[in-house]
């Protein structure tokens, strides 16, 4: 019984201080979401954006314009589409990868991840499914101009969850 406790409020420190370290990076950080005014997931997704110390203004209008214009092809498309800092982000991307790529400033279009993986933030499910972050690195284009920014695999072991998978270096 004492060890749980203990265990417990090392776990619940630990969440405190990696909450503290995002908030802090993302302070200034304002996201606008382009999406449809009904779609549930949509919010969802905002309200995981908010929990990390983003600053969301909505846009109620559907993302399919804005996706265009920011240069996300269709092909890589989801439910909605969001502008920060000069970059795109299409779909149930999660927090700790905008924050690392708002950090890491790679030459890119966005992220992506690409229709609406179970177990995405915001499609919450009991039977998640494993699946990748796509960093677009090109205007348009497919999945010939995208890499594996962040694979998100409920399966594999935690050790070789927060390692990307693919490289990013070489974009500098
Ligand atoms: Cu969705
Ligand atoms: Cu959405």
């Amino acid at each position: 019984m004492k060890r749980r406790i203990r265990n417990l409020l090392a776990a619940s420190v630990l969440t405190a201080s990696l909450f503290s370290v995002v908030s802090n990076a993302v302070a200034t950080e304002t996201i606008e979401v382009y999406k449809s005014p009904t779609c549930r997931c949509c919010a969802k997704w905002v309200d995981h954006l908010q929990d990390h110390g983003f600053t969301v203004e909505t846009k109620n209008v559907g993302n399919k314009e804005i996706r265009k214009q920011a240069g996300i092809s269709s092909s890589l498309g989801s439910c909605h589409t969001a502008l920060v800092n000069g970059y795109a982000i299409e779909g149930h991307v999660p927090a700790e990868d905008i924050l690392r790529l708002l950090k890491e400033r790679p030459r890119a279009v966005g992220l992506a991840v690409p229709n609406m993986p179970k177990g995405s933030p915001g499609m919450e499910s009991s039977r998640p499914e494993a699946y990748n972050v796509l960093l677009v690195e090109k205007k348009g284009d497919k999945w010939a101009n995208t890499t594996v920014y962040n694979r998100h695999d409920p399966y594999a072991k935690k050790v070789n969850q927060a390692k990307p998978v693919g490289s990013v270096m070489r974009l500098k």
